[in-house]
């Protein structure tokens, strides 16, 4: 067994994305669009500004309260697109049920888009043209899986959880990459043989899933998910300490995917289209 270690690796993207961002003329600027109270949000947020601070990268975190109405944030994400010195914007999901997380989406400018999320990005990683900018969490996986020379050419490839964020830009990743791709969900029939037969399986669902019967020696494991136990203890979708044996490789919860996704919207944030 091997561990996918997300957080050297993300080390060794971030130094890479501060040369670069060392010897651009004009400095990229990140707005991330913070509403409403959400803690996991925060925390994700402030990790994000704290990335981009240590590597060169401007960022400004504008905070919103859940009772913002849709008009104003959209104004301001539209303010947002025509001013030049904005290079980047993200708006942290979830939102508040009155606004419409797709209204929102769509109104981010494609070439700020760090998060790859409008459908010009998305539509484009679909029919195979290059997006201005891939999701971050599903490039961060594919920049661990190359670092450690993993084959995705003609790989089966189990992806877990059908999500915008991650599971539906993934399988599409994979799918470009000559991966054979199954997108697994709540519906799925049979999925412990699935996930027996794979040769990489991501799983990005948000509780246990991926337990030790499922696996075999050569499985490739990339655990998404993260949250708390009841012991308050960060944890994964993966039953780590008994699957961790039986595989390959696998991508610990913390220090795997997590790292990696900052590296990768870092990298994203870098990038500056006139
Ligand atoms: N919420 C959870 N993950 C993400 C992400 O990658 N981007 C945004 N904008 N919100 C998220």
């Amino acid at each position: 067994m091997m561990i996918l270690d997300g957080k050297n690796v993300a080390s060794k993207i971030l130094t890479m994305v501060k040369n670069k961002v060392d010897s651009l003329d004009i400095k990229p600027h990140l707005v991330v669009i913070l509403v409403g109270n959400n803690s996991a949000s925060k925390i994700y947020v402030n990790n994000k500004k704290l990335a981009a601070e240590k590597i060169g990268i401007r960022s400004s975190i504008i905070e919103f309260p859940d009772t913002i109405s849709e008009e104003t944030l959209l104004d301001k994400i539209i303010e947002l697109n025509n001013n030049p010195e904005v290079t980047g914007i993200l708006v942290q999901l979830p939102l508040p049920k009155h606004i419409d997380k797709n209204k929102v989406v769509m109104t981010i400018s494609p070439k700020k888009d760090v998060d790859g999320f409008t459908p010009e990005n998305v539509g484009k990683l679909v029919i195979g043209l290059k997006p201005y900018f891939y999701p971050a969490t599903p490039q961060g996986i594919l920049m661990l899986l190359d670092e450690y020379c993993i084959p995705i050419k003609g790989a089966d490839v189990v992806v877990i959880g059908r999500s915008n964020i991650v599971g539906k830009p993934m399988a599409q990743m994979f799918l470009n990459r000559d991966a054979t791709v199954t997108l697994c969900h709540s519906y799925t029939k049979n999925l412990d043989e699935k996930i027996k037969t794979a040769d990489i399986i991501v799983s990005a669902v948000g509780k246990k899933i991926v337990r030790c019967k499922m696996v075999n020696k050569n499985s490739v494991i990339i655990d998404v998910g993260i949250y708390k136990d009841v012991n308050g203890k960060l944890t994964g979708d993966v039953d780590f300490n008994i699957v961790e044996p039986t595989v390959k490789y696998i991508s610990p919860v913390p220090g795997g995917v997590g790292p990696m996704t900052i590296a990768s919207l870092m990298y994203n944030a870098s990038i500056i289209y006139s």
